[in-house]
């Protein structure tokens, strides 16, 4: 049997070189408060195994979108973090700005001008245990990484879903985002395993809650948008802009009504359009759920217009763009 190696630095550094796969050259920029800045070379981008979000899931994110070299809601998902982290009892190591600050400053790094910037709060390291008294301070993490594009099917075609059997997270925990996403993941496997695209929680009293990492919502035989509450889902930043939009429909004669109530899973069945709503999959139509049509199982005109209306605005909504100083230097 070969003999397992214990490295010096130098070699170690040689071999995290090495050993770096394909697919991190969708990784542009990492800023690690552990290193105190940035690096741009995939081998760098690493974590201490004593972080707590390694070993413990003390950690919560977010992730903003950068398009045309601006980040698209930064402000609202910086809210969200930090709203997490609240929940999560992670004492925020820089103020709300230098967050920000370091945000931009890494996505100006990885000089790209599309992709996704995900950011981490961490109990961070210390040890081993499990309260984080032991942690020398809290950690924050930023990543710029060329994003995932859902295969075109999903817009053109639509998506079909299950119910899934994972049990749903407990309200406190679905609306802090935190990086314990095993259900999240299982969800997303499981409907791959019955031949669908993807899954959507129903809760212990039958309600429809959210999808694997997105929000549901439908559109009523008399033409009513609706949501679930909040109370037991994420808070989906892309599902509030919607909103906004879906009211335009509204003043337009295209809907009647919004309305945010529980949707029991028979009357979500009889939608007209379902959809899927997040700042991965913007909003896309759902055609099939646990094998019956939604409506006519084709992608609707409310999910498309709304589509439409997200990408518009992510394009040129100035009050929801921040441009990414590129040229200020880090
Ligand atoms: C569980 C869950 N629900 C909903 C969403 C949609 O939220 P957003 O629109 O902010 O991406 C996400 C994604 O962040 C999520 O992880």
């Amino acid at each position: 049997m070969a003999k397992i190696p214990v490295f010096t630095v130098e070699q170690a550094i040689a071999r995290l070189r090495q050993t770096v796969h394909g697919k991190a050259a969708n990784f542009y920029a990492m800023y690690s408060s552990v290193l105190g800045g940035i690096v741009t070379d995939p081998a760098l981008m690493v974590l201490p195994l004593d972080d707590h979000m390694v070993h413990r899931g003390h950690a919560v994110f977010d992730t903003a979108t950068l398009t045309q070299g601006m980040l698209y809601q930064i402000d609202p998902h910086l809210d969200r973090l930090i709203k997490s982290a609240g929940g999560a009892r992670i004492p925020l190591p820089f103020s709300r700005e230098r967050l920000r600050r370091i945000i931009l400053a890494t996505a100006a790094a990885s000089r790209q001008r599309d992709g996704s910037v995900r950011y981490w709060l961490s109990a961070g390291p210390g040890g081993y245990g499990l309260g984080p008294a032991e942690c020398a301070g809290s950690s924050f993490y930023v990543i710029v990484f060329k994003q995932e594009a859902y295969p075109e099917s999903y817009y053109q075609q639509g998506i079909k879903l299950i119910t899934s059997q994972v049990p749903i997270k407990p309200p406190l925990f679905a609306r802090i985002k935190s990086t314990n996403y095993l259900p999240n993941v299982l969800v997303v496997l499981e409907a791959k395993d019955r031949g669908a695209d993807n899954g959507v929680f129903i809760d212990q009293r039958g309600m429809v809650a959210e999808s694997s990492n997105m929000n549901v919502a439908f559109v009523t035989q008399d033409r009513v948008l609706r949501h679930p509450p909040f109370e037991a889902v994420l808070s989906g930043i892309t599902i509030k802009r919607v909103l906004d939009f879906a009211q335009r429909l509204v003043q337009q004669g295209a809907l009647k009504a919004l309305r945010i109530a529980d949707i029991p899973v028979e009357e979500g069945r009889e939608a007209i359009e379902m959809m899927l709503i997040g700042s991965s999959i913007k909003v896309a139509p759902v055609i099939e759920w646990d094998g019956q049509k939604i409506g006519d199982g084709k992608p609707g005109p409310i999910t498309k217009k709304l589509l439409e209306m997200w990408n518009e605005d992510a394009r040129s909504a100035k009050d929801q763009l921040v441009a990414v100083p590129y040229d200020e230097g880090v």
